[in-house]
């Protein structure tokens, strides 16, 4: 276990934010496949206090998915800490706040990883959010730097500490590199060489062999990953089985189906809206839990056009026939 605060999580696997992706029926599905804590989608600060109609919708926090924190964005101060006030309603176990997001739209406003390139305003925001959040834990996201000249991870991270904040997550890449290159695990080990909160460590885990060498070549606390749980829930029982020397048997592609169709539904139920419109959500899911097979470009291109449930059942018992040549009638 390590402690945020006093919110106590399992040290294994969490789950990264990701906005668009990891939403509350992703969320839900990592944590019953054992990640040990999750992070919502990114919330716009500015957004919460000017009564965003979606702020429930994304800052509704189920039982089933803490230890959960809320992650907000911004780069007004004071936004900040009207914001941390107006979600402590959702009473998420920790605020989160992006300061990695590499987005032109976010970082255009001064705010995600362009706050790494003002260390003193990122404090600021940092400190109103802490005075803000009362007993609750604020944790920050931040990148490695701006830019390969411009590493400043280390320096940032005490900096925030200073300010207050309970654990901090680091993406070893910079903002320049956007999702290209790989992560820079030195970054992260100096990170938590330089500050005694708990480091999570994220950027390129995925699978229970890339988390140990996280945790091994980084000494830090607790391990994030983001699109190795792409139609991969099952990433945070591996690497939870491998952490404690216990067998792990990988999902046979039957169980795989069977658990994308559960997050199908899960969609569906969750969703607002028909049927018909939720599973255009559903799609990329779908498509992501077919990787990896044999004939899965052709079947993944099949999920894009899914349109009602009964479908994604049927293309899943295509799926696990074709795995096992039972397929005979063309289909492919
Ligand atoms: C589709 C997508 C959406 C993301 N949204 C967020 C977000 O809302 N907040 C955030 O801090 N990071 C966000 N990230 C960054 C991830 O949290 C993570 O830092 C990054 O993907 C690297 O980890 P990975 O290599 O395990 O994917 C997003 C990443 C992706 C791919």
């Amino acid at each position: 276990m390590i402690k945020i605060g006093n919110v106590e999580i399992k040290k294994t696997a969490c789950l990264a934010p990701m906005a668009s992706v990891a939403d509350r029926a992703y969320r839900l599905m990592c944590k019953k496949y054992g990640c040990a804590y999750c992070v919502s989608e990114m919330v716009s600060a500015k957004g919460i206090c000017y009564n965003n109609n979606k702020t429930a919708e994304l800052c509704t926090v189920t039982d089933s998915e803490r230890p959960m924190a809320i992650q907000l964005f911004g780069n007004e101060p004071d936004f900040m800490a009207e914001a941390v006030r107006i979600v402590l309603e959702y009473k998420p176990d920790i605020i989160d706040i992006n300061m990695g997001c590499p987005v032109p739209k976010v970082v255009n406003t001064g705010a995600g990883s362009a706050l790494m390139r003002n260390i003193p305003l990122a404090v600021e925001i940092a400190e109103s959010a802490v005075k803000s959040a009362g007993d609750v834990p604020v944790t920050v996201k931040i990148r490695s730097g701006w830019d390969s000249d411009n590493i400043n991870a280390p320096e940032m991270a005490k900096a925030l500490e200073s300010a207050g904040i309970s654990a901090i997550a680091v993406h070893g890449r910079t903002r320049e590199q956007f999702y290209g290159g790989s992560a820079d695990r030195a970054v992260i080990k100096a990170v938590k060489e330089a500050v005694n909160i708990p480091v999570i460590a994220n950027g390129d885990v995925i699978d229970a062999d890339s988390c140990i060498d996280m945790y091994n070549q980084t000494n830090c606390d607790l391990v994030m990953i983001g699109r190795g749980s792409y139609g991969n829930p099952f990433i945070f029982r591996e690497t939870e089985a491998r952490l404690n020397n216990m067998p792990y048997n990988p999902p046979t592609v039957e169980e795989k189906m069977r658990v994308m169709l559960e997050h199908i539904r899960l969609i569906i139920e969750l969703s607002p809206k028909t049927e018909e419109l939720a599973i255009h959500e559903a799609r990329k899911h779908a498509a992501w839990y077919m990787n990896g097979y044999y004939g899965s470009a052709k079947y993944r291109a099949k999920c894009y056009q899914l349109t009602s449930y009964a479908e994604a059942e049927f293309l899943a018992e295509e799926f696990v026939k074709l795995q096992y040549g039972r397929l005979h009638n063309n289909a492919m």
